[in-house]
């Protein structure tokens, strides 16, 4: 038996040597040293031999296959170091190419001309206020004089949670749950960007969309402090030679009611394509807080004057950009985003 394990010993040392590959000396491992391997299956005579003798031949065994781990162990760090060395000559690096640029994300156009229309009002001392996108239905509609039969809800209908609770249509009602917290505080001064929905799916109207409220309360504010602040909005905006014009309008919310148009960012109030060669773009609508607008949300119209008004993010953007689809700002397309 010992002889046995002696020729094995050196049949193993010699098979050992000679592999050329890791695959051969793993092949070569389970065959001498494996569970059902050729040690393994000498040692399984062990129980035919003498007591005096079984003690050496296990320790011959133990021997053997620790001599064996060592060379199969020396032999792999052999091979592997020639693959690396072999594939070291063949492979170059050139360290001077240059390294891959990585893209660096941008604000969206929406934010960022969000951020500077809030930049202007902060600029005048307002303040930056939020509200709710799901709104109940008596902030969004019946706190701003439109009661549930009035007309002029038709042209913002909405996606509805229940009969009382909404998806906000505008912005306006954060200036009635901002009075409601701040009565009977004054000066009210306070801007309120945020999402809205409406009912409304093509190529100049989206389903969601932003806005920018605008409200001032106090005592004695008048229709001139309104034209002087959108004036001076307007020009740091779309460029210091930007004129402004107020067109009578109506909103329930407001009385009276004005909308604004500005000077034709393209021609210069010359007339084009983009103003309908009127010169004149319409950018918001505003007017005086009505009176029972501030009476509902807990001032008194005797006493204070205000003046709103609500311009649409995304309609500013396409005009300070000339962009001519509002769809691009939701598509998130690179090729667009990229450009700003
Ligand atoms: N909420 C109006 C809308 O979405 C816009 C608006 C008009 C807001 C006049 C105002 C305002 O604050 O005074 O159509």
């Amino acid at each position: 038996m010992e002889e046995k394990l002696r020729n094995l010993a050196t049949e193993a040392k010699e098979a050992v040597e000679k592999a050329a590959t890791l695959n051969e000396l793993s092949n070569l491992r389970v065959k001498y040293l494996g569970k059902k391997g050729h040690l393994t299956s000498i040692l399984r005579g062990m129980g035919s031999l003498s007591a005096e003798e079984r003690p050496r031949v296990g320790a011959l065994a133990n021997e053997i296959r620790s001599q064996l781990e060592v060379l199969i162990a020396g032999r792999t760090h052999e091979l592997k170091e020639a693959e690396r060395e072999e594939r070291m000559a063949r492979e170059t690096i050139d360290v001077t190419l240059p390294g891959k640029p990585f893209l660096i994300g941008k604000k969206h156009p929406l934010t960022k001309v969000q951020e500077e229309i809030e930049s202007i009002f902060l600029g005048m001392g307002f303040n930056i206020a939020e509200g709710p996108e799901v709104e109940l239905d008596y902030y969004n509609f019946e706190a701003l004089n439109l009661p549930k039969d009035h007309p002029a809800r038709d042209m913002q209908d909405t996606f509805f949670i229940n009969p009382e609770v909404l998806l906000r249509t505008h912005t306006s009602p954060v200036q009635v749950r901002t009075m409601e917290k701040t009565v009977p505080n004054l000066p009210v001064k306070i801007i309120c960007p945020g999402k809205v929905y409406r009912r409304d799916d093509d190529a100049t109207h989206s389903p969601m969309f932003t806005q920018v409220e605008g409200l001032a309360v106090d005592k004695r504010i008048t229709f001139s402090d309104l034209k002087g602040v959108l004036a001076v909005f307007a020009r740091q905006m779309f460029g210091a030679d930007t004129k402004t014009r107020f067109r009578p309008s109506y909103f329930p919310f407001t009385e009276p009611s004005a909308e604004v148009d500005i000077s034709c960012v393209m021609c210069k109030g010359a007339g084009c394509r983009v103003c309908s060669y009127t010169g004149w773009l319409e950018i918001l609508g505003c007017g005086m807080v009505h009176p029972r607008v501030l009476e509902m949300s807990g001032y008194n119209p005797e006493e204070v004057t205000g003046f709103a008004f609500g311009m649409g993010v995304e309609r500013i953007a396409m005009l300070k950009y000339g962009i001519d689809d509002l769809r691009l700002f939701y598509d998130n397309d690179l090729r667009f985003l990229a450009q700003f």
